[in-house]
């Protein structure tokens, strides 16, 4: 059976107050489209403005420490993002793997917290291209889900979103055949490391996702959502890639 779809915005460092209008009017969306779930990763800054502004609707934060507490100065625990008013957290984006070298055994600790603290964990994973012109990709992306997705994910608490380094703000995006094999190379080792749970995790695509892409994108095999930088900044670019998901 087809997992419902989970159309996420990652804003990254994008956003202000002033942004307040259109998480309204993406919310907004969501509801009138109840085909798909739909969340937005903002900056810690906005999620407590951005959880009042749009009651209902998920907001959620774009990385966290696995500890509770203690000397890290400029991390956020779970907690700490929950009590702001998240309701998830984007986990080992490839921005922080480059940015601070986040490695996938520290992107498991921080979904394994997040999950443990009932934030739903979205896994971030995939290839430079690099990796895929040598023919890696494949084997690249299956490991880092082995390594960065914890035993004992389940489909309620986890998705996965599989990002090609190359296609994150290009506007290139993989093929619809390549995307389809990474997919199903995914889903296979999600059932590899979770068993039966495995099949009931949403693995999304993102990477130069927009409008005029989206329906494509989205009704591949295997993909059960997507994860949406630079077009979910703008409802009125946004809204148009809920609709997709909720077809
Ligand atoms: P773009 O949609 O801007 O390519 O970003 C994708 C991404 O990195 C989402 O996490």
């Amino acid at each position: 059976m087809a997992l419902k779809k989970l159309v996420a915005g990652n804003w990254k460092m994008n956003g202000s107050l002033a942004a307040l209008d259109e998480i309204k009017a993406i919310a907004a969306a969501a509801k009138a489209n109840p085909g798909a779930d739909v969340a937005i990763g903002v900056p810690a800054t906005l999620i407590t403005p951005a959880a009042s502004a749009a009651p209902g609707f998920a907001i959620g934060g774009q990385d966290c420490h696995w500890n509770a507490s203690g000397a890290h100065t400029g991390c956020l625990s779970v907690a700490m993002l929950k009590e702001a008013g998240a309701s998830f957290v984007i986990v080992g984006h490839s921005e922080r793997r480059t940015d601070n070298h986040e490695s996938s055994a520290e992107v498991a600790r921080k979904a394994e917290a997040a999950t443990s603290g009932s934030l739903m964990a979205i896994i971030c994973v995939g290839e430079t291209e690099a990796e895929r012109d040598a023919g890696q990709a494949v084997a690249v992306v299956t490991g880092q889900i082995r390594d960065s997705v914890p035993v004992g994910s389940t489909g309620a608490n986890t998705a996965v979103a599989y990002e090609p380094v190359w296609a994150i703000g290009t506007g290139r995006t993989p093929s619809t055949g390549d995307v389809a094999e990474m997919h199903a190379a995914i889903r296979a080792q999600l059932i590899d490391l979770l068993g039966e749970e495995g099949t009931g995790v949403r693995i999304l695509y993102g990477g130069s996702v927009k409008a005029s892409n989206a329906d494509e994108l989205l009704h591949v095999p295997d993909v059960d959502g997507a994860l949406v930088g630079g077009a979910s900044l703008k409802a009125a670019d946004f809204v148009p890639i809920i609709e997709a998901g909720a077809r």
